[in-house]
């Protein structure tokens, strides 16, 4: 095996069971994924880059091939650092490969050596997403089947008071 390593990017505001599922597959294909929680420019987050570092690595604590780093700036740039040339991505529908094709020719020009591999997301999971989590959570809706348990706490305390 060439690779024994891959960065997982995401924003993971929150991570959901549909990251942790993806997670656990890449595992079956590489040694090691490296976690990268970023900083994305184009969207409000709930947890600071840190709380979220700190959900994920509680949620792997007794899985030593899993490590949980945050990072500032490019991807490509923080995946040079870390010597590792597998980006990995999940695909959920239609409207993720648009904008996943795009990240990954991009990251390709600025970084030929990269090669973006994706997993297709199980299919329960494939309605997941962060940004409906926290809206259901923020009306005070049950969220108890799309994240860890320690998520829907984290969760919980930051959106207080449900909304009317
Ligand atoms: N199952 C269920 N849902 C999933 C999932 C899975 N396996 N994988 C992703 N999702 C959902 C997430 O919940 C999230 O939902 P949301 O859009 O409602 O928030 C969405 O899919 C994607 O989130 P995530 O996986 O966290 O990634 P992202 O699209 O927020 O991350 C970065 C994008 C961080 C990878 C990208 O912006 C980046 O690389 N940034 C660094 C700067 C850079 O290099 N920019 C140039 C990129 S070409």
């Amino acid at each position: 095996m060439r690779h024994t390593s891959a960065i997982y990017p995401g924003s993971f505001d929150p991570p959901t069971l549909g990251h942790i599922n993806l997670v656990n597959r890449a595992l079956g294909i590489f040694k090691r994924v490296v976690i990268a929680v970023a900083t994305n420019t184009t969207k409000a987050s709930l947890f600071t880059p840190e709380e979220r570092v700190e959900l994920l690595q509680s949620i792997f604590k007794d899985n030593p091939n899993v490590e949980v780093t945050h990072f500032h700036g490019l991807l490509v740039d923080y995946a040079r650092k870390r010597g590792v040339e597998v980006l990995l991505r999940g695909l959920r529908t239609n409207n993720d490969y648009e904008y996943e094709l795009q990240m990954a020719f991009s990251n390709k020009s600025i970084a030929p050596e990269m090669e973006t591999i994706f997993l297709m997301t199980e299919n329960q999971y494939s309605h997941i997403s962060s940004t409906l989590i926290k809206e259901i959570a923020y009306f005070g809706g049950p969220i108890k089947k799309m994240v860890h348990p320690l998520v829907e706490k984290a969760v919980r305390k930051k959106i207080k008071k449900p909304k009317p």
